[in-house]
């Protein structure tokens, strides 16, 4: 098995550059495809408490047998949780679903900025409370644009370790990671096989015949190379091996101009534009 390179974090702490993500795997099924993804040899598990499988991910960890410090877990704040009362309730809620002491990284899910009178700087401070105590080990954000890492920066004095965004071939995100680069915020790419897309892209297919890889190698190389983290979600074991053998090749120079040419601008994007969704769960 290949090994998995470890980012160093603006707090000091490493992140495994690949894990797995857990987004709409129910929860029955959760116990099941983590503890296959740590078969295979993930040892980092992007959830979120409105995915509704951390229990799961917990449950799944204990039985690895891996212990604590041997997997890096990561959640993040509901988006009906930002005031800050409701944070430090949702938090508790998360440490004790997992059935951890301490979380390895805990996030804000979404900016809100049409919600809460658009202060998510009260809730960035909760967070802050929580790597204070010790319970977070480290504190990040997602979905936050430029704009709203600005104001953190004005009105806090703790820059997020990393900002976890949709980033793939058809939508780059490259101004959002630029301003990460220059400010020590390392960039999560979410969605990163743009939820199956690449799969049916004839350039990404042509490139992963000449190498004799699969298009899902491919795609996930290109984020490696650019130094972004990645977690891509598949619910089969055979996946989870092929998503994971991705550090015994390189793309060269052409190959990652080739997936660089597919970027769509804003129409590429596939998820909600952060500066207007404000869907709550009940
Ligand atoms: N912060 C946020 O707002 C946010 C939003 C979305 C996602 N995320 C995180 O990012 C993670 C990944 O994103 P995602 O789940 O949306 O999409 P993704 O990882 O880009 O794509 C997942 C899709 O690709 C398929 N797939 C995976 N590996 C494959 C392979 N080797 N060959 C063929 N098909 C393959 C999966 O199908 P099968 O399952 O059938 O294999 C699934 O349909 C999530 O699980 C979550 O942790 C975060």
């Amino acid at each position: 098995m290949s090994s998995i390179p470890d980012i160093r974090l603006n707090d000091g702490r490493t992140i495994p550059q690949l894990g797995f993500g857990v987004f709409q795997i129910a929860p029955r099924d959760t116990v099941r495809a983590v503890s296959e993804a740590f078969e295979a040899g993930y040892r980092h598990i992007d959830t979120a408490q409105m995915y509704g499988n951390e229990r799961e991910v917990g449950e799944a960890v204990r039985a690895s047998g891996l212990g604590r410090d041997g997997v890096f877990v990561t959640s993040k704040l509901s988006n009906a949780s930002h005031r800050p009362d409701d944070a430090r309730r949702a938090f508790d809620a998360t440490l004790t679903a997992l059935g951890f002491d301490a979380i390895d990284l805990f996030l804000i899910h979404w900016p809100l900025p049409t919600l809460y009178d658009g202060d998510f700087v009260s809730t960035w401070r909760v967070l802050e409370e929580f790597q204070r105590d010790g319970r977070a080990r480290s504190i990040g954000v997602s979905n936050f644009q430029p704009a709203h890492l600005e104001w953190l920066a004005a009105e806090t004095d703790t820059v997020p370790a990393v900002n976890q965004v949709e980033v793939h071939p058809y939508f780059p995100n490259d101004a959002v990671r630029a301003y990460g680069q220059e400010h020590g915020i390392v960039t999560e790419a979410w969605a990163p096989l743009a939820q199956g897309k690449v799969m049916a892209d004839p350039a990404i297919a042509a490139i992963a015949a000449r190498l004799g890889r699969s298009p899902s190698q491919v795609a996930l190389r290109w984020h490696v190379q650019r130094s972004d983290v990645v977690f891509p979600k598949t619910s089969s074991p055979a996946r989870m091996r092929e998503n994971l053998d991705l550090f015994e090749f390189e793309l060269g120079p052409d190959d990652m101009a080739a997936l660089a040419s597919l970027d769509q601008g804003p129409a590429g994007r596939i998820g909600p534009h952060p500066d207007s969704f404000d869907w709550v769960p009940d």
